[in-house]
């Protein structure tokens, strides 16, 4: 075989693009373990492929690429990229596409499913049926917050941040403000969401709050001690990437009534210590980082990122490229 034919995936989940593939008769390798390829697994893997299919908690580093001598294309099966390293990859001239578009609904279902879950109380109450605890009618542990006609604070107003807030405004009336680093006066005038033009402002004035920012240097624990202290009785919900928020200040800010109840389904690291008291504390719920996964997005991803690399292989256009 050729090496300009071989193909890594990281993992072995997604026939359908492997079958895609295999038919434009490219030679596919996938990582067989359940547990992801460690840096020097992917080294071993990749070192004569001209591509790889990469999640987003594959680190693409500079040794990884600077042993794959043959690779021309990263394709990450995730709309996020900041697991590769977009330098080396730059100076090398390889191309890096991701799958942005088809994740954006099924992302914001959700979020809005764990905004429900905290507000009333879902997984929390849960929690005691399964203890026994339910032996007569009796709501008063349980009572939660209503949701409708409430004010929610977006911050990231990117395709899932705009999706969620459409199913905020349009099923639950919610009064909906946003914060992102550019002002996006066409959503504003499409959807009818507010801008405030600081975090502060925003999370001061709001009883829901929903992270939607990328990861960056910048973003890098937005919300913070000095947020939390500015809210009150917030349900706060992360489904963008753990870093987004200081999570080790999240339960003071619990236990000082800042916030009633968070839904993490990012943490930093992931998964998080399992004797990290954020695991254990009964007004937070975690989920393994699902925003996406449901059985057509999780396909339509894995078909997307495969499409990268046919077409960038083939000196056609990237369904999405990333720019480098
Ligand atoms: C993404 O696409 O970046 C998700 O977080 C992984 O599914």
């Amino acid at each position: 075989m050729e090496p300009n034919n071989k193909i890594f995936l990281t993992r072995d989940w997604h026939e359908e693009a492997v079958n895609y593939l295999c038919d434009k008769k490219y030679q596919v390798i996938t990582w067989k373990n359940i547990t992801p390829p460690t840096e020097s697994e992917i080294i071993n893997k990749l070192k004569d492929c001209v591509a790889i299919i990469s999640e987003f908690n594959d680190k693409i580093t500079n040794n990884i690429i600077n042993a794959a001598p043959n690779l021309k294309v990263i394709s990450n099966r995730a709309v996020g990229y900041e697991n590769i390293d977009l330098k080396i990859a730059k100076e090398r001239n390889i191309l890096v596409g991701n799958t942005p578009g088809v994740l954006v609904e099924t992302c914001a279902d959700f979020t809005m499913a764990l905004l429900l879950n905290i507000a009333r109380n879902i997984t929390y109450s849960n929690r005691d049926v399964l203890k026994g605890k339910w032996q007569s009618f009796y709501q008063l542990p349980y009572l939660g917050f209503d949701i409708y006609n409430k004010n929610l604070g977006i911050i990231g107003l990117g395709q899932i941040g705009t999706a969620f807030a459409k199913r905020a405004i349009n099923g639950f009336n919610m009064k909906t403000y946003y914060w992102s680093r550019n002002r996006k006066l066409d959503i504003e005038n499409e959807i009818g969401i507010n801008w405030i033009d600081n975090i502060n402002d925003l999370v001061s004035n709001c009883e829901y709050i929903s992270i939607h920012c990328a990861s960056t240097p910048e973003t890098h624990h937005i919300i913070g001690k000095e947020q939390f202290a500015l809210m009150k009785n917030v349900k706060l919900i992360n489904t963008s990437r753990g870093p987004t928020l200081d999570q080790d200040s999240l339960i003071d800010a619990i236990d000082s009534g800042n916030i009633y109840a968070a839904a993490l389904d990012v943490t930093d690291p992931e998964p998080p210590d399992y004797k990290s008291k954020i695991i254990h504390h009964p007004k937070i719920l975690i989920t393994p980082h699902l925003g996406s996964g449901s059985s057509e997005t999780f396909k339509k991803m894995a078909m997307m990122a495969a499409e990268n690399i046919a077409n960038a292989l083939e000196g056609k256009k990237m369904v999405s490229q990333v720019k480098l």
